[in-house]
Parts: C-alpha cells; sequence; structure tokens
C-alpha cells in the first residue's frame, strides 16, 4: 500500500520539572512525562518510568546505568543530561548500546565561575560566620580584631582542571585581584598561557605554590579523592580551597581534620558527599566551611539555556541526527 510512512510517537521522560521553555520544545516533538516530585525519583519509581521510553532527560542526581538502560528498552535513542558532568551517567552501557548521550557546556560556566568567585570571597572573608554573628544578635561593636579574613589582591590562584569553568574563574582573579594563576591540566593550554600569563605545573607544585586552590576537573577515578590529607598537607597554612566541581574530588574527612587543626585557612564547598550533606555531618559544623547546596549552575539564564539545550540534544537523539552537544 501506498501513502506516507507512519509519524513516529516518542516517548520521553524528564526526571525533574526543568524550565518550561525545554519542556515546550520537546513536547513539538514527543509525549513527555515529567516528574513532579519535589525530591528526585526513587530509583524503582525511576526504572518503572523509563520503560518504553525514546529518549531521557536526566539529572546529576540520577544514577544513569545499565540496569536502568535495560530498563528502558531497546527504542532508547538518546539521554540528554541537563548538567555538564556526567559522571552519573555509565557512558561505556550507553555506547555498547548505541545510545547518544548530551550534556550541557558553555551556558553555566559565567554562572559556576561566578559561584566559585562568591565562595571564595565569603571563605576567605568569613562572610556567613560575620553574617551568622549579626543576625544572632552579637554585634556588639566595631572589632579591631573580629573576623579577619585573607586578602585577595596579587596573591596566586591554582587552578585544578583549566577547562571552560577554570579559565572563567582564573579570568575573574587575573584581572580583578591581579592574581597569578597556575594550573594543572591533563594538556597545555595556550589560551591560558598568553591571555593570563598562566603557568601549567604539577599538583604538587600548584598546591605549594597557591594561596586560593579551585577545583574544576571532572570526577573520573582518577581524580576521586584526590585532594586527600597528603595533598592538603602541601598547601599553605593561609589558602582558601574551592569546590565547585564534583564533591568525591576531595576526601572530606581529610579536609575536616585540616580545617579544624587550621592546616589551611578555609573552604567553600558547592558540591560534597553525599548531596544533601546531612546537618550533622562533622564539616557543617565548621566555621572555616562555607557549603553551598550545589547552586553553581542556578541562575535564571543558565538554567533556562541548559534546558533548551537539553531539549536540542534529546531532540537530535530522537530523530537520529548528531546531537548539538555530545559527550
Ligand atoms: C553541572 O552541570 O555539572 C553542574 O554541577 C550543575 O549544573
Amino acid at each position: 500500500m501506498g501513502g506516507l510512512p507512519e509519524q513516529e510517537i516518542f516517548k520521553v521522560f524528564v526526571t525533574r520539572e526543568i524550565p518550561q521553555a525545554g519542556i515546550k520544545r520537546i513536547r513539538e516533538f514527543a509525549e513527555v512525562d515529567v516528574w513532579q516530585g519535589m525530591l528526585p525519583p526513587g530509583r524503582d519509581e525511576l526504572l518503572e518510568r523509563v520503560g518504553g521510553c525514546h529518549g531521557l532527560i536526566t539529572l546529576l542526581s540520577d544514577r544513569v546505568d545499565a540496569e536502568l538502560i535495560e530498563h528502558a528498552g531497546l527504542q532508547l535513542r538518546v539521554i540528554s543530561n541537563y548538567a555538564v558532568g556526567v559522571n552519573n551517567i555509565d557512558l561505556e552501557a550507553a555506547r555498547l548500546r548505541g545510545i547518544a548521550v548530551g550534556n550541557t557546556p558553555d551556558v553555566l560556566t559565567d554562572a559556576t565561575a561566578d559561584t566559585a568567585l562568591a565562595l571564595l570571597l565569603a571563605a576567605a572573608r568569613r562572610l556567613p560566620e560575620a553574617i551568622d554573628n549579626v543576625r544572632q544578635g552579637n554585634w556588639k561593636t566595631w572589632e579591631p580584631k573580629g573576623f579577619l579574613g585573607v586578602d585577595l589582591v596579587g596573591r596566586t590562584v591554582g587552578i585544578v582542571g583549566m577547562g571552560r569553568i577554570g579559565f572563567a574563574v582564573a579570568k575573574r582573579l587575573h584581572f580583578g585581584w591581579g592574581m597569578q594563576v597556575l594550573y594543572t591540566s591533563r594538556t597545555p593550554k595556550p589560551r591560558a598561557d598568553q591571555e593570563l600569563g598562566a603557568k601549567r605545573v604539577s599538583l604538587t607544585d600548584l598546591l605549594k605554590g597557591s594561596d586560593f586552590v579551585s577545583l574544576h576537573c571532572p570526577l573520573t577515578s582518577e581524580t576521586r579523592d584526590s585532594i586527600n590529607t597528603k595533598r592538603l598537607a602541601l598547601m599553605r597554612d593561609h589558602a582558601v580551597l574551592v569546590n565547585t566541581a564534583r564533591g568525591e574530588i576531595l576526601d572530606q574527612d581529610a579536609l575536616y581534620e585540616a580545617l579544624r587543626n587550621r592546616r589551611i585557612f578555609a573552604a567553600g564547598l558547592d558540591v560534597t558527599t553525599p548531596e544533601p550533606l546531612p546537618t550533622n555531618h562533622p564539616l557543617a559544623s565548621l566555621p572555616n566551611c562555607v557549603i553551598a547546596p550545589h547552586i553553581g549552575s542556578a541562575s535564571f539564564d543558565s538554567r533556562n539555556a541548559m534546558a533548551l539545550i537539553a531539549a536540542e540534544n534529546l531532540i537530535a537523539g530522537l530523530t537520529r541526527q548528531p546531537l548539538p552537544h555530545p559527550v
């Protein structure tokens, strides 16, 4: 019989409510099921809801492993992560099944770099402690020796992982505060060298030579727990450590000891292990540890742009086109 081939009906599961612009775009191509809970779906719910889907929009809080891919079924074509980091996805399992994986780089670079700066300043200048002091009615007078912190101008920042976000942080600190820049990276970064006068060094030299250290590497088997007791011992005693990458890069027990014993001055963390960090976690009790609830990319513009990119990746995968942002 002649006639047009039947239009394929794609089924998509979105594991949390993301900005409407993205959902609206996906609805032009697919039947969309959006998880409405305030919290992510539990494992059983997740496995159930992915069944029969052609595409998934996932979050960094969803573990997308071989089991989940198996549950989804053979028709699954694309996993579009609403994040730049993809450590929540078993990329090898996806590759073996020919499933495209996308992420949302670039659009969150500035927002995340700004968050790193906010944490760096807050930790260096003890802002949360000072604000609590006011809130609790303890501001009695101007204190000549109260809340003394660390200066930024003319110091050295060490960027662990000179990717897009690392570069954006280094640029802010170099041009804003006149900092020298050291960095580690698997490959040389001529742009950082030329534009920021940055110097690629070993992790040991970076930790020894920096007043501020900001982590921007992906979480891999190599980077997991790479900032441990031995490495923290190399840092300067007035150093401030910032992590907006992934919690697992830091050995948190080692960090707790280093902060408690004033081995380093302070830390600013946007990411922890686990997330959320329990309120009774030892790190949460330290005045020199500033912790934010993984808000690196949480600006209106970034999250909207991430939703649109996630949608475009998903649509490309459904229609078997190359993803605009493949992993
Ligand atoms: C990411 O995208 O990986 C961030 O951690 C959250 O936006």
